[in-house]
């Protein structure tokens, strides 16, 4: 296979724990970081060994020596870098949500259809190993047909700075887009469709940005989610799916989990399947992996899926009158 050459675009949280998965796969090197600020770009290319540092990320989105290019920006600037990698022809792994709302995604789709250039959100749950197994049991009528997906995904944040990205409206903060993304991609995975009804409930806090929620989905057939996030509340972090036969339990928590069960009636199957590295590492050897074959998308992650969990998250933002101020401005 062939080795695809990485950068990383905003070197904060996230960006660590994907370096630290990338340097362990073998068709993948990490060839470059950008930061708005010099020395942030210069120490974590010294500490993750890669060779080129920029203090732009326009200049990292046209450097030539790049084939690949991860965006760890806030939601709320995921979009601009994005643009500018694709239109450069370099592939594009985007952060989750992979934009703020619906439209910000389909101008990027059209965008990487134009340059017939590789885009895929981040959401590297399900690339998880114990998510084949998970699909599997689906598919193979294990649990029969399911009926019912309940999840959540719920955090104590101490708020202690309200400009953090959690909590400012500028940076699309709020529960919801940050981790209720989560339970409400896996619903949308489990029933391999977009929900024909979405509706919530939120409590938006004094940054004007959801700090939990509640939200119930209805796909096609009465199949139904009933979905949790909460950046001040912690939740169980469980996610189970019921269906006519038997149920299927993900271990807490589930979008990082390396176990799950199936029941059926006093039947009990519990599989573990722990990662090679932090978890990370799956979703980076699928974009390798689609890029060898010369692939646009990926079948496990289209882009159709995630402008499908995009409308979820607008319809439920719309009930709740939340707009976040770059939407405000158009
Ligand atoms: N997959 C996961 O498990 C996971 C976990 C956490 C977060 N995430 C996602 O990853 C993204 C980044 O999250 P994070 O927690 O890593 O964020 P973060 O540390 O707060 O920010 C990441 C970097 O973005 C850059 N940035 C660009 N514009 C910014 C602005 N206006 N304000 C603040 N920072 C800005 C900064 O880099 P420079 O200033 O150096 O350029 C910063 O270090 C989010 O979309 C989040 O949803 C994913």
């Amino acid at each position: 296979m062939k080795t695809v050459r990485w950068g990383i675009i905003g070197p904060g949280n996230i960006a660590h724990k994907f370096a630290d998965a990338l340097r362990t796969i073998e068709s993948a090197i990490l060839t470059a970081v950008a930061s708005r600020d010099k020395s942030r770009a210069r120490r974590f290319a010294d500490q993750y060994a890669v060779p080129l540092a920029f203090d732009s990320y326009a200049a990292l989105a046209a450097c030539p020596e790049l084939d690949a290019v991860y965006i760890a920006t806030p939601h709320s600037h995921h979009a601009k870098p994005t643009t500018d990698c694709l239109k450069h022809g370099k592939a594009v792994l985007c952060e989750k949500p992979i934009t703020v709302n619906a439209a910000e995604l389909q101008y990027l789709i059209d965008l990487a259809h134009q340059n017939n250039t590789f885009l895929m959100e981040a959401m590297w749950t399900r690339f998880l190993p114990i998510m084949e197994t998970v699909k599997d049991w689906i598919d193979t009528g294990a649990i029969g047909e399911p009926r019912l997906v309940q999840a959540d995904f719920g955090f104590r944040s101490d708020k202690k700075n309200p400009k953090t990205r959690l909590f400012n409206p500028a940076l699309a903060g709020g529960s919801l887009l940050d981790v209720g993304v989560y339970p409400i991609s896996f619903s949308h995975w489990v029933f391999g469709d977009a929900p024909v009804a979405v509706s919530g409930q939120a409590m938006l806090g004094d940054t004007g940005v959801d700090e939990q929620m509640c939200a119930t989905m209805k796909f096609t057939g009465g199949r139904l989610a009933s979905v949790i996030s909460a950046i001040r509340t912690k939740t169980n972090g469980m996610a189970t799916i019921f269906g006519t036969d038997g149920q299927i339990r993900i271990a807490p928590p589930f979008w990082q989990a390396t176990t799950a069960t199936l029941i059926r009636g006093k039947n009990q199957q519990t599989i573990e399947r722990p990662f090679q590295v932090n978890g990370f590492e799956y979703e980076i050897m699928e974009v390798c992996r689609c890029l060898n074959a010369g692939l646009a998308e990926s079948p496990k992650l289209t882009l159709q899926d995630s402008l499908g969990v995009m409308q979820t998250l607008d319809m439920l933002r719309a009930q709740w009158k939340l707009h976040y101020p770059s939407e405000l401005k158009k």
